[in-house]
């Protein structure tokens, strides 16, 4: 008897044993809380593999860890397609095939549709196409606000305003994070120019930091909940921001609740000691110079901050390896919502489908910037010959601006795209002019006599993502437009009045030359559809609908970030120098790194139209503005009561009615103004956008709710936002400048 129980308990503690073998260990099993998991996998973890996991391992890829199982990170490039497929240890392209992209339109495009449909769209193609490419960080969105018209970057931003910035952001990173590909949303923070960028000091007052810097991260994290941020190249009061404490301890994990990780930028880290506890999790490209700078050659990646140096410091017990633990949870989250989410869909890469989705948002923000005479659309029955001029007819504008430049299966040049709509043979092209200096271009003359010639002439200028004009590590250094392309403008508006010039950039320029021509138009940074996108609607086909997300300065002074001198940009050395010098001499990023160069940002809040509505000054085009080929007319505009109580909300509507001839589309804004601040407040600033599809004599109403968070401020003393009793004025209208009705009510 004995032995029979003896036996059973034999079998039973075999059989526990082998469960036990068997059993899928909790950081692998997907029904397990996500905590939990990254709790067990930590747990199971070297300090070896945690310090492996915290830095990378090539150009685009860190390790998981291979013992258990644990997929790599592998990022890309980002924003605005997939970057091809680079070397081991370089940027240079590794010549793979199989990774020709579909290029969907800047951020620029994207914000100036004023639609969160479109943002959506733009997630989940470019998600599927990163997921089909393995990759699980994608190096974007950028809301990084736009200060000045010469950051070079600005075309991978959102705008000017915080508001429009955050709204649009958000569908964007939700829909790409649906595809098990995290958005990793930079320049975390304050990474407003490209002019010294490694090595700019910024101080900003802390209400402009709320109010203005940091709203499209916050709703990035809060309600997009993107699962990686990426930490800017810039310094803020004297600390890297990729290891800031105050930006990534305090604010983006102490009051955002941040549970992704955080990226640096490739070569932004500086510190082991600040890496390890200012928040920094993951680091990428050090010595981005294609390792040069560490002699060690090989094995440069076990000598970044967060490597050998930071190993040396936990081991002699100088640092806390509870910090690290920290580092790995972040990663070991980013990587069981990616790679090792077994539900994930398998994405899809370069079909017809995202191409179509890719148009489909170039032609929704494309900008009717000015149509006199409706000299647009030009409609192809109307004209046998056209004359287009301009070299960015014939440029692809997918290639150059530093680290979004893509490998693109095709790109439809404008020129093409207006061919495909007219026909080949109603066209005529000429240069005009060239980025090339060396390059002849036809005379002044020459250009003059064709136009006459023709029913109409459309020019294609701008800036084109060379060094200096609209591209990476580099500012502009004119707010004019480029290769004497202004007096190309005018001789073609003395021979035919019936002109359209298109612009193609991320940026404002100077148009000196806007009252003599009839017809403007902001093309952007488009994609691969950008012909057909451009084609279609400078033929009518569609009925343009964007909005501008950044005001069109008349002049540079008139932006308030160039209003103070150099302190205010680029920026001054601790001395006092301007060292425009160095720049102009085109010093490698590593001599840059030895200054430090002190920037404030003097004109506070007042950014954009914020700034001109102050001084009221008139931008040659203002926030928010964009024509259509119909009109429409606002009407009837009520509140649902004059007065509200702090917490309460008050509803605000219009009628909108399409009073032309075709179907169009208005971004219909709402402005607040807090009429009686006890603080100094814009004029008015945006609070609430809608953009509405209307036919012929159809009409809607539009109705926004204004609740506290439309009438805050941010009180830095007090680091907490605050609403003032008195009178505000709400507006509705096209634009910023173009307010069609206004009503007053109460906050008691
Ligand atoms: C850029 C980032 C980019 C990274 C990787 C950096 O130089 O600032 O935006 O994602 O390189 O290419």
């Amino acid at each position: 008897m004995r032995n029979i129980y003896r036996l059973i308990a034999v079998a039973v503690c075999l059989l526990a044993a082998s469960c036990g073998r068997n059993a899928t260990p909790v950081y692998l099993d997907d029904r397990k809380p996500l905590e939990k998991r990254v709790e067990d996998a930590l747990s199971r973890m070297t300090l070896d593999e945690k310090i492996a996991m915290i830095h990378a391992q090539s150009k685009f890829s860190s390790p998981g860890v291979p013992r258990l199982g644990i997929p790599e990170v592998w990022c890309t490039d980002g924003p605005h397609g997939i970057r091809e497929e680079v070397f081991w240890d370089e940027w240079k392209g590794a010549g793979w095939t199989n990774d020709l992209c579909t290029a969907f339109p800047a951020l620029t495009c994207l914000a100036a549709s004023w639609d969160p449909e479109m943002s959506a769209i733009y997630g989940k193609a470019i998600g599927e196409e990163a997921r089909y490419r393995n990759k699980n960080v994608l190096l974007g969105p950028g809301v990084n606000i736009y200060r000045t018209p010469l950051n070079g970057r600005n075309f991978e931003y959102m705008g000017e305003d915080p508001y429009l910035a955050s709204v649009m952001v958000v569908p964007y990173i939700q829909n790409v994070q649906k595809q098990g590909v995290a958005t990793c949303v930079k320049h975390f923070a304050l990474n407003n120019q490209e002019f010294h960028r490694h090595d700019v000091d910024v101080t900003v007052s802390d209400r402009a930091l709320y109010e203005i810097y940091l709203p499209a991260f916050k709703a990035a994290v809060e309600e997009g909940k993107a699962w990686s941020i990426m930490g800017s190249y810039n310094l803020w009061d004297g600390e890297h921001c990729c290891h800031n404490h105050r930006l990534l301890v305090d604010i983006l994990r102490g009051e955002w609740n941040f549970d992704g990780a955080v990226i640096s930028d490739w070569g932004g880290v500086s510190d082991t000691r600040q890496s390890l506890e200012n928040g920094l999790d993951l680091e990428f490209g050090t010595w981005t110079d294609g390792l040069a700078r560490n002699s060690g050659g090989s094995d440069a990646y076990n000598n970044y901050y967060m490597a050998n140096p930071l190993k040396r410091m936990i081991e002699s017990g100088e640092g806390d390896e509870a910090k690290v633990d920290d580092k790995v949870r972040n990663i070991l989250r980013l990587i069981f919502r990616t790679t090792m989410d077994r539900n994930r869909p398998y994405g899809s890469f370069a079909t017809e489908e995202h191409a179509e989705v890719s148009r489909r948002i170039a032609e929704n923000g494309i900008v009717l910037l000015k149509n006199d005479n409706e000299v647009l659309p030009l409609l192809p029955d109307s004209v046998s010959k056209i004359l287009v001029v301009g070299e960015n007819a014939t440029r692809k504008m997918t290639k150059g601006g530093g680290s979004s430049s893509l490998k693109v299966k095709y790109e439809v040049l404008p020129l093409d795209g207006l061919k495909n709509v007219y026909g080949e043979e109603k066209i005529i092209y000429m240069k005009g002019y060239s980025s090339d200096a060396d390059e002849k271009v036809e005379t002044l003359d020459e250009l003059k006599a064709a136009a006459a010639e023709c029913d109409a002439v459309l020019f294609f200028g701008g800036l084109n993502k060379k060094k200096t004009q609209d591209s990476e590590g580099r500012d502009r250094l004119e707010f004019g437009l480029p290769y004497g392309q202004d007096a190309v403008i005018e001789a073609l508006s003395e021979a035919n009045p019936r002109l359209a010039a298109v612009i193609i950039s991320g940026n404002a320029v100077a148009m000196d030359w806007a009252a003599k021509v009839p017809a403007i138009v902001e093309g952007w940074y488009l994609g691969s559809e950008a012909g057909n996108a451009l084609a279609n609607v400078l033929s009518g086909k569609v009925n343009p609908s964007g909005k501008l997300p950044f005001t069109y300065y008349a002049k540079l002074e008139d932006c308030g970030a160039h209003a103070f001198g150099e302190e205010s940009y680029p920026g001054i050395t601790p001395a006092g120098d301007t060292d425009a010098a160095i720049y102009a001499a085109d010093i490698p990023t590593e001599q840059m790194a030895k200054k430090i160069f002190k920037q404030r940002y003097c004109e506070d809040i007042f950014v954009g139209y914020r700034w001109t509505d102050l001084y009221n000054l008139e931008p040659t085009f203002p926030f928010g503005h964009g024509l259509s080929y119909t009109t429409f007319e606002y009407s009837n505009m009520r509140l649902d009561k004059n007065s509200m109580r702090a917490n309460g909300r008050i509803k605000v509507s219009a009628d909108i009615r399409n009073t032309g001839k075709v179907r169009g589309a208005e971004v219909v804004q709402l402005y607040v103004g807090d009429n009686e601040a006890s603080v100094e407040r814009p004029i008015r600033e945006l609070k609430g956008f809608r953009k509405v599809f209307l036919d012929p004599n159809e009409k809607t109403t539009v109705e926004f709710v204004i609740d506290r968070s439309a009438l805050q401020y941010f009180d830095a003393e007090q680091h907490c936002w605050m609403v003032e009793t008195g009178t505000f004025t709400a507006s509705i209208g096209s634009s910023s400048r173009d307010l069609r009705c206004k009503a007053e009510f109460e906050l008691r």
